[in-house]
């Protein structure tokens, strides 16, 4: 039988995944087939307990299920530990295995935009504080970067993950204090929902930002948000987040189907003419 895997979510309609596992499958000429799987909140133990029986060989894990997903698991990754969430599962002698690829696709994203960006960087300002953000801080901080501010509206949310890192220095900021923030950081992350199609905008002034400063955004619809137009106006590095949507999938799909797959031009193209709404 070959190979299946599933993106569970609640909604999952949206997502671009299976365009992707899709089109490396076929670009590889690999047998297997992945699948956009609903799976409603009281549903998920059952579907997790089921997923060999269901004949799947793994899948992924998206919102609102990476939390308790991560606790259903026999075996996690130690970054997957650190997060305490998982976005990819694999069945492993019998078992449960989970592991967060988040962290890797924002960096291999990043990598792939801004060569070498580390190594100018050192202090970054992140904007939101909810798992997107979990995610974006233990990156950076991964790659060597001191210094993070952390503006976020809802300020517990903010001392919930300077809890959680504590190895990490985190200044907590309102959005108020934006503009003196930028003067001086090298790299501005948005990790919040603003700027999303279908969300209010992010309504922020990059104009104190340093000419050298790096933007990155996560969210990737639309494919460039307002932030990244500004940002490149000013003609600062910018990096957008379908690199993050795409590299993230890569473990994934090695794990299921056995071939490391590419992120390439033609794969970014593909998926940015279905994000646009032109396929
Ligand atoms: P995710 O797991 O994708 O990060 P989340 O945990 O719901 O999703 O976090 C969403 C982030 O976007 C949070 O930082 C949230 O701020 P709050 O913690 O104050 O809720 C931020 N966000 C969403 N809508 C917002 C808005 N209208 N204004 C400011 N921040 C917003």
């Amino acid at each position: 039988m070959s190979p299946r895997a599933f993106v569970i979510g609640w909604p999952i309609s949206h997502s671009r995944s299976p365009l992707i596992h899709h089109y490396w499958l076929e670009q590889l000429g690999l047998p297997g087939s992945y699948a956009r799987v609903p799976v409603a909140p009281p549903d998920l133990a059952t579907f997790l307990a089921n997923i060999a029986v269901l004949g799947f060989a793994g899948g992924n894990v998206t919102l609102p299920h990476k939390e308790k997903a991560f606790a259903a698991c026999a075996v996690t990754t130690p970054v997957a530990q650190r997060l305490k969430a998982v976005n990819t599962l694999w069945i492993e002698g019998g078992q449960l295995f989970g592991d967060n690829t988040d962290v890797a696709g924002f960096l291999a994203s990043l990598d792939a935009d801004v060569p070498d960006w580390d190594k100018s960087v050192d202090k970054a300002v992140v904007l939101g504080a909810g798992g997107a953000a979990r995610g974006i801080v233990y990156a950076l901080h991964s790659r060597g970067i001191r210094h993070i501010a952390l503006v976020n509206r809802t300020r517990s949310r903010g001392e919930d993950l300077q809890r959680q890192f504590p190895e990490v220095e985190i200044d907590l900021a309102d959005f108020a204090a934006l503009p003196a923030l930028l003067k001086d950081a090298d790299l501005l992350v948005n990790t919040t929902s603003l700027g999303m199609v279908g969300q209010p905008p992010l309504d922020i002034d990059l104009a104190p930002l340093p000419a050298k400063a790096i933007v990155a955004d996560i969210v990737y619809a639309p494919l460039e948000t307002a932030l990244l137009r500004q940002a490149a106006a000013r003609g600062l590095r910018t990096s957008g987040g379908l690199g993050m949507l795409l590299y993230q999938a890569a473990p994934g799909f090695a794990r299921w189907f056995g071939r490391e797959p590419q992120v390439t031009p033609d794969l970014r193209a593909r998926v940015a003419a279905d994000i646009a709404g032109k396929s």
